[in-house]
């Protein structure tokens, strides 16, 4: 294991299973992982900033060396901030290799000390993107086995108010412990 903090910054816009397998290898190699997320994108997110930080803490509650932070500004100072020597960052495919490297060279650039550390996820996530996510969800298509089951929740949630309102009214009128019930009864079927 690795000594020290290691940095996986990115969008998370919405996390992924290809980030969360990328997290839990990291995990497994550096002493302390911190997962943070970019607050100044230029884009406009489909998920706040608050929301993806509730989401990757609650995917990764149960692993004790990760923890999830945001950062503004140039992402080598955060890194600085906390005394963290490597950033880690993900390749899926050839594709990725040209800005990853880019990006690798000019934080290098800016600050020698930082190293970048490279990981591939599992191949069965090799095509998932956030992009695309947010792209099939907002179409009305499938994101099952993409992204974790809360994540899928909440896209459900974000793009179909309705159903938000839906399932509160059902609360109302169920209560929790029925509505658990009523789910894990669809999920089985499923
Ligand atoms: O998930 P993403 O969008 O590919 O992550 C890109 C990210 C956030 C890692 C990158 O844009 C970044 O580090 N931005 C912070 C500003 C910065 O330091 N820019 C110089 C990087 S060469």
């Amino acid at each position: 294991m690795h000594k020290g903090i290691a940095i996986y910054p990115g969008s998370f816009d919405p996390p992924t299973n290809g980030h969360l397998d990328l997290i839990e290898r990291g995990a497994k190699i550096f002493e302390e992982l911190v997962v943070a997320i970019l607050r100044n994108s230029e884009k406009s997110p489909m998920f706040s900033v608050a929301e993806r930080l509730e989401m990757l803490k609650e995917l990764t509650a149960s692993l004790r060396n990760v923890r999830i932070d945001t950062f503004d500004g140039l992402m080598v100072e955060y890194a600085k901030s906390l005394d963290a020597t490597c950033i880690l960052r993900g390749i899926r495919a050839i594709s990725d290799y040209e800005y990853e490297l880019q990006m690798a060279l000019m934080n290098r650039k800016l600050e020698p000390t930082l190293e970048t550390v490279f990981m591939m996820p599992a191949d069965k996530y090799s095509y998932v993107s956030s992009r695309l996510v947010r792209e099939v969800a907002q179409a009305g298509g499938p994101v099952k086995g993409l992204v974790p089951e809360v994540v899928e929740q909440k896209l459900r949630e974000k793009l179909d108010p309705a159903y938000k309102l839906r399932n509160a009214r059902l609360i109302e009128v169920l209560g929790k412990r029925d509505l658990d019930r009523r789910e894990k009864k669809r999920k089985k079927k499923a």
